[in-house]
Formats: structure tokens, sequence, C-alpha cells
């Protein structure tokens, strides 16, 4: 069934210190007002509900992420070879190319050793007696574990951490925040083509995949360096604020804490939900051309 909504409009500003520390009060203010509100401020607009949002996302041509993912120019020329930032056709090569090494098929045989490294790191922190679960933790199991098996060289890790600190910062709108964050973008970007150019890669880490592509010609450089930043990106930011929220929401619950510890719950459903209460990244974006379009309602 299709039906129109009347446009309602909103002059909140999602990027604002309070907004970003806790943005649930305005997320139901602005869900309350209809499923598409104009941002007014930043000329944008948002899908509050599930069903606006899920159907916009399989909508790849009403949606593009060609034109970047991002919310301002800057962000979106230097990230323009991410994976993230293509549409098919382009999207579905190189995505096969990137998820060779992500299958579940081919990362089984990780299990092990991950359990191990992660396990060995909890008990070192274990038999400190206190540790700081943000310093110690969530950015020691990217760095140590995660940048092992992309194959990246130890050197320069402490770099590329405070490098990816606070990088989707640079994806917002134009304003304080955005602005202070753009180097990064490049930094990263000129890094990552060092490291590349430099083959200190190691060949058996997941990154030799596209490093390959590249020197067999069949990826340009930009664009290995694009599926590079995929990896190293993710890595940061997502993994370890999700692992940051993970930690206190089960600190702040400790009933469901002793539920996973029983086996009561699987551990899987409760990563998703954890990802779902607090969303790591909160505002990647589509750009449309169309003048009128549908969302699912
Ligand atoms: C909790 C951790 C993570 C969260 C919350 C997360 C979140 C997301 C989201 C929301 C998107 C879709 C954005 C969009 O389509 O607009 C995305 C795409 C992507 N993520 Fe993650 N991610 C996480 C971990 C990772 C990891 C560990 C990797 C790499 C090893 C990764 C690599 C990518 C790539 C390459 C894309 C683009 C995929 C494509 O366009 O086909 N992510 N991620």
């Amino acid at each position: 069934m299709t039906s129109t909504v009347a446009a309602v409009s909103s002059e909140a500003d999602l990027f604002s210190d309070a907004a970003l520390s806790n943005p649930y009060p305005l997320w139901e203010t602005l869900q309350d007002l209809g499923p598409a509100v104009h941002l007014t401020r930043h000329n944008m607009w948002l899908l509050t509900r599930y069903e606006q949002v899920r159907a916009a996302l399989d909508d790849r041509q009403g949606f593009s992420s060609d034109a970047g993912i991002g919310l301002n120019e800057h962000f979106n020329r230097s990230w323009a070879s991410a994976l993230i930032c293509l549409d098919p056709p382009e999207h579905g090569p190189q995505r096969t190319l990137f998820t060779e090494r992500l299958s579940p098929r081919a990362l089984r045989p990780l299990a092990t050793t991950l359990e191990a490294r992660v396990d060995a790191m909890v008990e070192q922190l274990v038999r400190r007696g206190e540790c700081d679960a943000v310093r110690d933790l969530a950015r020691g199991a990217p760095v140590d574990v995660i940048m092992d098996l992309i194959g990246w060289p130890q050197d320069g890790r402490e770099m590329l951490l405070s490098m990816a600190a606070g990088w989707f910062d640079s994806a917002g709108p134009d304003n304080a925040r955005t602005r202070r964050a753009a180097p990064r973008v490049e930094s990263l970007i000129a890094y990552l083509h060092d490291v590349v150019r430099s083959g200190t890669l190691t060949s058996s880490g997941f990154a030799s995949t596209m490093i390959e592509a590249h020197r067999r010609g069949e990826l340009p450089l930009t664009a290995a360096v694009g599926l590079l930043c995929g990896y190293v990106v993710a890595t940061f930011e997502t993994t370890i604020n999700a692992i940051c929220s993970g930690i206190w929401l089960f600190a702040t619950n400790p009933e469901q804490w002793a539920l996973i510890r029983a086996g009561e719950v699987p551990v899987h459903g409760a990563v998703a939900e954890v990802l779902r209460m607090e969303a790591p990244v909160q505002y990647f974006s589509r750009s449309t051309r169309a003048r009128s379009i549908s969302v699912g309602w």
C-alpha cells in the first residue's frame, strides 16, 4: 500500500554536544513527528522509523551511496574510493574481494586463535587487579589482535589509533567538530598509501588480497586503499565503540551479565542487542536526486 504523509520539519541539531552525548530524547521527539522529518539546519531528511530505513537501504536506485555517505563535501571527496561509497555495478566486485577473507567459512579457522589472544589479554588485566575498560580492553583488542589479522606492520599502530580516534566526527555536517576532525581523513588516507607502497603488509594478512589484486593490475591503487580503509576504520571506531558500549551496558545491567555467564542467553544475541541499543555509528547517509521518492509507507 502506498500513502502520502505531510512533510514535517524540525530545527533540531542532531550534532550538538548534548544531542550526541544523549540522543534518545531528541530521537523520540523526531520519531513522534513522523516517519520522515526535514532537518532544516542540516538541510537533510531523517527517516525515523525502522520500516522506512530498511526500505531505503534496500533501494539502491533511489538512495545512492555514490555521492558519499558523509554529510559534508570534504569528507565525501576524500573517501570517494571507499567501498561504502560505491554503488553497483562497481560495488559488487570490490565487495567480493573484501568479503573473501570475512565470510564465516574463512573466519572459522581463526576462532581458536582469536579466543586465545583475547583470553590472554583478559587474564593479564585480571591479574593486574584493575583496568580501564576503554583504554586497556576496548582499544587494546583491535590494535593488537585485528591489526595482526589484517597483516599490519607493528610500527605505526599507535599512530593509526590516534588518526582513527574520533574519525567519524569528520563525516558530520559542516560545524566546528567536523572541521576539527577533517585533517584526520587526509592523514589516514595518506598513511594507508604509504603503507601499501612500502610493501610492509604481511603476505598472509587480510589486506594481502587487495594488495595482490592491485599488483595483478586488477585494482587501481586508490581502490585498494579504499578497501583497506574499510578494514582499518571499521576496526577502530566501530569496534572500539561497540566493545565500550557492551562493557558499560553489562556493568549497568548486571542481571543481563549473569544470564550470559549462566549460558541462558546466546552471546551473539547479546552482541546484536548491544549494537541495537548503542549504535556505534549514528549518521551515515544516502543521496537521492529524485524529486519524489517512496520509502515504504
Ligand atoms: C560493531 C562493529 C561495526 C559496526 C557497528 C559497523 C557498522 C557499519 C554500518 C552501519 C555499515 C553500513 C553503512 C551504510 O551502508 O551506509 C557498515 C558498512 C561496512 N563495514 Fe562495518 N561495522 C562494524 C564493523 C566492521 C568491521 C570489523 C569491518 C571490517 C573488518 C567493517 C567493514 C565495513 C565495510 C567495508 C562496509 C561497507 C560495506 C559495503 O558497502 O558493501 N565493519 N558498517
